[in-house]
């Protein structure tokens, strides 16, 4: 047993400890971390310091899912559109994760947290790339909850990449175009190893997409939570997890298949 790391107690932990979900949670959750800027704008702050909140507020949310028992969590921290923010908005976050990872790696990596980045390796900082490289391998032992930064990411561009790459693969003879199907397309992703999404959660009210994991959330359930980013914790999370549990998944088909009337029987 491992004991706690001073920055694995974030401010949720004096909570009252919650109640049993009641039926075993999603495997694979992806959170777009939104609300960060608004947070700090409505209390005079610079938006900097909704990032800095944000960090904190992810950390919490990541001890949550562990606690819960949940596998994958996969965050949007910095999209490819994210590239047009104000230049030294972009800096101040390239620095904050940079130093996120620095400083929050041992923690997590002694409670079994294996961390992976999805994204492109062009226009990032190259002692970010280090950071996440060294925190990839200090951690890919580790058999706890797989936390997946997406950070320069795009989903568009992941298909992209992966169209590429078959092409490529097709035209070299290593793979047989006409036997293409969806389970071969997925190899060809940024991390193929993980699962389809099963609960995508999105906070400070909006109700987009935003070029997140397009394919890997084919049958995800979604939940929309009011709570900005930086309010965000791992009780909210609780709550999307039993909005999830309370779902009917059908994945296209029916759970209580009817006879069919006469009249539509061939
Ligand atoms: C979106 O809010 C948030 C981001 C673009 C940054 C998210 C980053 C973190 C939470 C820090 C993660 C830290 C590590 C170490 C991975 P916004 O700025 O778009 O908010 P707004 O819509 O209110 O302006």
């Amino acid at each position: 047993m491992v004991a706690p790391h001073p920055s694995w107690t974030p401010r949720s932990s004096v909570d009252p400890p919650a109640a049993p979900l009641g039926s075993a949670p999603p495997r694979h959750v992806a959170i777009v971390m939104d609300g960060n800027g608004r947070w700090a704008t409505s209390r005079g702050l610079p938006r900097a310091a909704g990032h800095t909140a944000g960090e904190r507020a992810l950390l919490d949310v990541v001890a949550g899912a562990a606690e819960i028992g949940i596998r994958y969590l996969t965050v949007f921290a910095f999209s490819t559109e994210n590239w047009n923010r104000p230049p030294a908005e972009r800096r101040f976050l390239m620095t904050l994760f940079r130093r996120g990872l620095r400083t929050r790696r041992d923690a997590l990596h002694a409670h079994g947290v294996r961390i992976r980045w999805l994204g492109q390796h062009s226009k990032l900082p190259p002692q970010l790339v280090t950071e996440l490289e060294a925190t990839e391998r200090l951690t890919a032992g580790n058999t706890g909850l797989t936390l997946a930064l997406c950070l320069n990411y795009g989903s568009r561009s992941e298909l992209v990449d992966a169209a590429r790459r078959i092409a490529e693969d097709a035209t070299a003879g290593s793979l047989d175009a006409a036997a293409l199907d969806s389970q071969t397309v997925a190899r060809y992703l940024y991390a193929p190893d993980l699962p389809d999404v099963d609960l995508f959660i999105r906070s400070a009210g909006e109700q987009r997409v935003s070029n997140f994991l397009l394919w890997q959330c084919a049958y995800a359930e979604f939940v929309f939570v009011d709570a900005l980013w930086p309010d965000f914790n791992r009780r909210h999370l609780r709550q999307a997890v039993a909005a999830y549990a309370s779902r009917n998944r059908t994945f296209g088909t029916v759970n209580d298949p009817q006879p069919l009337p006469r009249a539509a029987r061939g």
